[in-house]
């Protein structure tokens, strides 16, 4: 069925986690249970359209590594006929806890959502449980993607909603023993016009810092901020007696990248935080035009990031186990004279450029395709590419604020993650060109003053479906 659709696959990806076949979106219900992590994600295992939402599943013992399981959850209830929503995971006494949004469609046309849970004992079968509360009568029925957190004694749990003057905002509930939920209200003050629905809401507890990551929908474009359909972004602040205490209404995007979404985080034995979000190309024509479609499967997810905050800032880094990819790394240090364009055996690759100070400026392009420049003067760092439906170069941009020293870029056939100055900033994109090519070319020679490491990784292959 899918070779007689002209299946190549060459844009496949082969270290960031797709969906075996069919469409992926949201990663949801992330935890670290009986020794393994998990990864669910909404997954349409019929088509490429955003249709049937299942729960996905992966495991994997090392993040790197993965082995796919039966879907956790099908829409089959009257409380999720039309798909079981984004939603999160919690353990709790050794069973684990999925709390999800029922999507129905009633008779007249219109939406309902359910907030819904279904508990397992070995992580891999489910028993749905059904709608855990009624939602209050202020919000509409854009009500969503549950996530559960644990403080002291208490669980919470904040939602994603919309009032009934369609603006987006969250809500917050507690519950003495994860089963009884009450509502305690709107989870903060700050930003009380800032679109008209927020998705996928997250509190990340860190040892410094309690982060409130969102996904507001119906921000305008600010000069370089905002320019993605829907956004990602933070709020650092505190938590307390159930309300976040934002320490200024800044709400920074999360990644400046053309493709990331609806991250979600969780931690893990170690006690690390680590997010994946979801690489999903979104105006609708942009995503009918994407050509994996040929080849019966849609998007991935993004590789998994170890988060901290250092100096007001959330920092986001590659966990240290994507080393493990590593197959043979070459230090080109050595040749920094004479390189203008470099030429690799896998289209799979991790980059390393570190500089001493910052060089002036640069332009570098990536198999013909991504163009990456900086700017001294103005610590503007941009990425272009070719738009894949209109054909025309497209840019997103940041003003960074320490000068750059250090980027890190993980491309593979379709996909590519740039990471600057250890995180501070990073960027997120797919692109599709004809022009199969393993090449990076520079532009000019400027990059190559201060240049102190500059390395090659080439990365294994490690999720082959085909
Ligand atoms: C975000 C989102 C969520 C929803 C899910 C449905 O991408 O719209 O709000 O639960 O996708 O697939």
């Amino acid at each position: 069925m899918l070779e007689e659709q002209g299946k190549d696959d060459k844009y496949s990806v082969h270290y960031h986690l797709r969906a075996p076949h069919g469409l992926i979106n949201d990663p949801n219900g992330l935890v670290y249970f009986n020794k393994q992590y998990h990864v669910f994600f909404q997954w349409n295992p019929e088509g490429t359209t955003h249709e049937n939402k299942t729960w996905g599943h992966a495991v994997s013992d090392d993040l790197i590594e993965w082995d796919y399981l039966e879907p956790a959850l099908k829409p089959t209830d009257w409380f999720d006929k039309n798909g079981c929503y984004s939603g999160s995971a919690f353990e709790k006494d050794g069973k684990l806890y999925l709390f999800y949004t029922g999507n129905v469609r009633n008779a007249e046309g219109g939406r309902e959502s359910y907030q819904c849970l279904a508990v397992s004992e070995d992580g891999v079968h489910f028993e749905k449980k059904g709608p855990l509360f009624e939602h209050p009568k202020m919000y509409t029925a854009h009500l969503r993607d549950p996530k559960i957190w644990k403080e002291d004694e208490t669980y919470w749990m904040v939602l994603g909603a919309q009032t009934e003057d369609l603006k987006g905002t969250a809500l917050v509930y507690r519950s003495p023993d994860i089963l009884n939920w009450t509502f305690e209200g709107e989870f903060m003050d700050a930003l009380p016009d800032f679109g008209y629905m927020w998705e996928c809401p997250d509190v990340l507890k860190l040892e410094n810092k309690d982060v409130f990551v969102f996904s507001p929908q119906g921000i305008e474009p600010e000069g370089v901020m905002y320019q993605n359909i829907f956004q990602t972004g933070y709020v650092l602040g505190q938590f307390q007696d159930g309300k976040f205490h934002s320490d200024n209404e800044d709400f920074v995007e999360m990644d400046r990248g053309f493709e990331f979404y609806a991250p979600q985080s969780f931690k893990d034995d170690k006690g690390r935080t680590i997010v994946f979000g979801w690489m999903g190309a979104m105006p609708p024509e942009e995503e009918a035009a994407v050509p994996t479609i040929k080849d019966g499967w849609i998007h991935h997810l993004s590789l998994p990031r170890e988060v901290k905050v250092q100096n007001n800032r959330l920092i986001q880094q590659p966990v240290d186990e994507l080393k493990l990819l590593r197959l043979q790394s070459s230090d080109i240090l050595g040749y920094i004279s004479q390189i203008e364009k470099v030429r690799f055996n896998t289209p799979e690759q991790e980059i390393e450029c570190v500089w001493k100070e910052e060089p002036a400026s640069f332009a570098w392009t990536l198999r013909n395709e991504v163009a990456v420049s900086y700017e001294a003067a103005e610590k503007q760092l941009t990425v272009e590419r070719t738009n894949w439906l209109t054909s025309k170069r497209e840019t997103r941009s940041v003003y960074l604020d320490a000068p750059l020293t250090a980027l890190r870029v993980f491309l593979e056939d379709s996909s590519m993650e740039l990471y600057v100055n250890g995180g501070r900033e990073v960027f997120s994109l797919r692109y599709f060109n004809e022009q199969r090519t393993d090449l990076w070319e520079w532009q000019n020679d400027n990059w190559k003053e201060h240049v102190s490491q500059l390395t090659v990784h080439e990365l294994k292959k490690t999720v082959i479906l085909n």
